[in-house]
């Protein structure tokens, strides 16, 4: 496709690749209560709070990718979520910005600390989760996290309940949760949750990841398929690619190593710290913070945002191997 020669100035985000933009995922905080080996670091530094945005400015932020850059949903990330303690409050803001357009409020988090707010986040208009469990046997899940999986299990039941959409995301390690995946299938199954596996990313905090340790999209459609009849559904625009098992359950798989979907990504990142990230990948983010703390105007923020995101890089289809990055994913949220 011929990209423009010039930055729009108006209508959705786009980048100069032809790829528009109509998700934000927006990190609340670096912090967890969590220590996910694929993700965060041995030891953590946490980040000063007065780095982080406050709920105000992360509100406005929002509003304009809503209002002047067409972004349709938000999803909700860290480090974890919950930890935040304005969370609901900031639902609830971010609620009142649908009638301006945005479509969706999600968010992604490891449930630890959900069950006592499921009901809250929902009633503030919460549209979905997204649920990292990696094993469904307490002692793994322990090995794996470094928590414990009776809190996140809850979670689920307790989102549930409360009229939560819920999908079960599970990172597949060789040689750390193998042995797991067809359990967690199984359990998954049984309990009617939608489950994605996601391909291991080079953007562990330990930099343990390679290339072996990845188990890809063919083998874990060859693991599904010793136990059920798998049917591939059409692509979309989501990460996932999804089968169906036994003509009734959705499996995904997040394909970013062995097939990436970067020619059709429509979504960019804005860390707890204020910085835009155009992708998962990026060397380097563009410093939002300052500028808003310093007064910008709206159509200054909407046109510094406009440009970073023009320049955005083809994506993980264009790399290989361990990926150099200034950000780890504990801080970008995934
Ligand atoms: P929905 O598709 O809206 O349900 O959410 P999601 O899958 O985009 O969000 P989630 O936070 O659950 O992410 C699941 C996995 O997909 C994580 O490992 C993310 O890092 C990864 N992921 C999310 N967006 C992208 C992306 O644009 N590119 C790549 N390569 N991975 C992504
Ligand atoms: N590779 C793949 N997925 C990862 N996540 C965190 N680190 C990695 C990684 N190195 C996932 C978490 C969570 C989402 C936000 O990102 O499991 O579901
Ligand atoms: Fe988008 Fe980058 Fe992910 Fe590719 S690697 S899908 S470009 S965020």
């Amino acid at each position: 496709m011929n990209a423009p020669l010039a930055i729009p100035t108006l209508g959705p985000l786009r980048d100069a690749r032809g790829r528009s933009k109509r998700k934000l995922r927006v990190s609340l905080t670096d912090r967890c209560n969590l220590q996910c080996l694929y993700c965060m670091p041995e030891h953590p530094k946490w980040l000063p709070r007065e780095q982080i945005l406050r709920r105000d400015e992360l509100v406005r932020l929002v509003r304009l990718f809503v209002t002047e850059l067409g972004v349709r949903e938000i999803r909700l990330t860290g480090g974890e979520p919950l930890l935040r303690r304005d969370v609901v409050d900031i639902v609830a803001e971010l609620h009142a910005l649908r009638g301006l357009g945005l479509e969706r409020i999600a968010m992604t988090s490891n449930a630890a600390r959900l069950a006592p707010v499921a009901a809250d986040l929902r009633r503030a208009g919460l549209d979905d989760i997204n649920i990292s469990i990696d094993s469904i046997t307490p002692a793994r899940f322990r090995e794996l996290t470094n928590g414990d999986i009776a809190p996140v299990q809850a979670g689920i039941v307790a989102a549930r309940a409360a009229g939560l959409t819920v999908k079960l995301n599970s990172v597949a390690i060789r040689g750390y949760n193998d042995d797991e995946l067809l359990p967690l299938l199984r359990w998954a199954y049984t309990q009617d949750l939608p489950l994605r596996f996601i391909e291991f990313m080079p953007l562990d905090g330990r930099g343990f990841w390679n290339r072996e340790k990845v188990i890809e999209q063919a083998e874990i459609l060859a693991m599904a398929r010793q136990a059920f009849t798998v049917t591939p559904l059409p692509r979309t625009a989501e990460p996932a690619d999804y089968v169906l098992l036994d003509g009734r359950f959705r499996l995904g798989i997040i394909p970013t190593i062995s097939n990436p979907f970067c020619s059709s990504c429509d979504r960019v990142r804005l860390s707890a710290t204020g910085e835009l990230y155009a992708c998962l990948f990026s060397a380097a983010g563009r410093d939002l913070k300052t500028p808003l703390r310093e007064g910008a105007d709206d159509q200054a923020l909407a046109s510094a945002i406009r440009q970073h995101i023009w320049h955005k890089e083809a994506g993980y289809a264009e790399r290989s191997g361990y990926v150099e990055r200034p950000i780890t994913m504990h801080r970008l949220g995934g």
